[in-house]
């Protein structure tokens, strides 16, 4: 049975990549992962507010020195809070690349055109066997379009794609007007690749202190769904890889991943909860549903569920959504 797949042009053993993270902070743990059986790991971002912090601290530093605390209001966390400073995460990369024979995945974060996406030269210098760009963003002013956000998140990946020759994936937020068309501009700016979706860490209300929580809950399988009705909508254009990720915790939906269209299926949550060895288990239960369906390989069962194979494309859209709410009664 033939597992192999390809993800952005490279050759992965099988399709689970340990996606974005704190895992790859640690080269030991990293080693767990990949014996455990991970094709590839993608390591925690590097932030374009970080970067450009780095860059205006130099500059500071070089030109007025009185000067160099100016940035401490800001609400962005200091410099020092962040997991790895940029010259940390340059090394910790080399670091994984000395001690892993899977490829690793650099990721850098931001939308917006600037500076700091030199940084994926220096990823790929650094041995990254292909980028991550995490278009995530939050606009809350209420001037700004969803065209001119967009166009920015555009012209961001082309000055990424052109400066590498490594592949870059993109990590994309659902809320877009239409993620079938941005996913294709996506490629035309030169993307190898799309992942969906990108985790909103959503803050909740504490109505006794009156104050707003961040939180960070975990996903689970519901997670997953979102993530398969696009994949399984873009699967039939998207001509480079399609990555999962979020609320992938079972063989099963390994599975239903592939079967909407994902060539990589990344995975978080679930390591957080269970550890590195859930990975074996993860793909022996792969293995078990497709040796007990007489499926020889991962590309045969990829994307037979897509948008343009599956026996009832209604189901992923608008009509089966009036069907389904004409079917209640009280
Ligand atoms: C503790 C933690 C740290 C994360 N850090 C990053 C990050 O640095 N960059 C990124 O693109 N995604 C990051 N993510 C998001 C994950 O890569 C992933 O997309 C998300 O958790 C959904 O997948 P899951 O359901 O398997 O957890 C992080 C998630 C968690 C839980």
């Amino acid at each position: 049975m033939k597992l192999a797949t390809h993800y952005l042009g490279l050759k992965l053993r099988n399709p689970l990549i340990v996606g974005a993270s704190p895992f790859s902070d640690n080269t030991h743990v990293a080693c767990q992962l990949q014996d455990a059986g991970a094709a590839a790991i993608v390591m925690r971002s590097l932030f374009e507010e970080q970067i450009d912090a780095e860059q205006r601290a130099l500059t500071h530093h070089v030109e007025t020195a009185a000067e160099s605390t100016s940035e401490a209001t800001s609400y962005f966390p200091a410099f020092e809070e962040y997991q790895l400073t940029p010259d940390r995460y340059l090394r910790q990369l080399e670091q994984l690349k000395a001690s892993l024979t899977i490829p690793v995945i650099a990721s850098l974060n931001g939308y917006r055109p600037g500076g700091w996406t030199d940084y994926a030269r220096r990823f790929e210098t650094a041995g990254a066997d292909a980028i991550e760009l995490n278009l995530y963003q939050l606009t809350t002013d209420p001037e700004v379009s969803g065209d001119e956000v967009e166009a920015d998140m555009l012209e961001t990946v082309k000055s990424v794609t052109t400066s590498v020759k490594i592949p870059v994936a993109v990590k994309l937020s659902a809320f877009h007007t239409s993620p079938a068309q941005f996913a294709s501009s996506l490629e035309h700016a030169g993307a190898a690749g799309v992942v969906v979706f990108n985790r909103f860490y959503q803050p909740d209300f504490n109505i006794e202190e009156l104050e707003v929580e961040p939180q960070l809950k975990l996903s689970d399988s519901s997670d997953l769904l979102l993530r398969l009705r696009w994949l399984a909508i873009l699967s039939p254009h998207v001509r480079g890889s399609l990555g999962a990720t979020g609320g992938v915790h079972t063989s099963e939906d390994v599975v239903k991943a592939l079967l909407a269209g994902a060539h990589g299926v990344q995975l978080v949550s679930v390591l957080l909860k269970h550890g590195p060895r859930i990975i074996t288990s993860l793909l022996n239960g792969l293995q078990e549903w497709m040796t007990q369906r007489g499926y020889q390989s991962v590309d045969e069962l990829r994307g037979t569920m897509n948008l343009r194979r599956c026996p009832d494309p209604a189901a992923y859209e608008r009509a089966n959504y009036q069907r389904i709410l004409q079917s209640w009664r009280v």
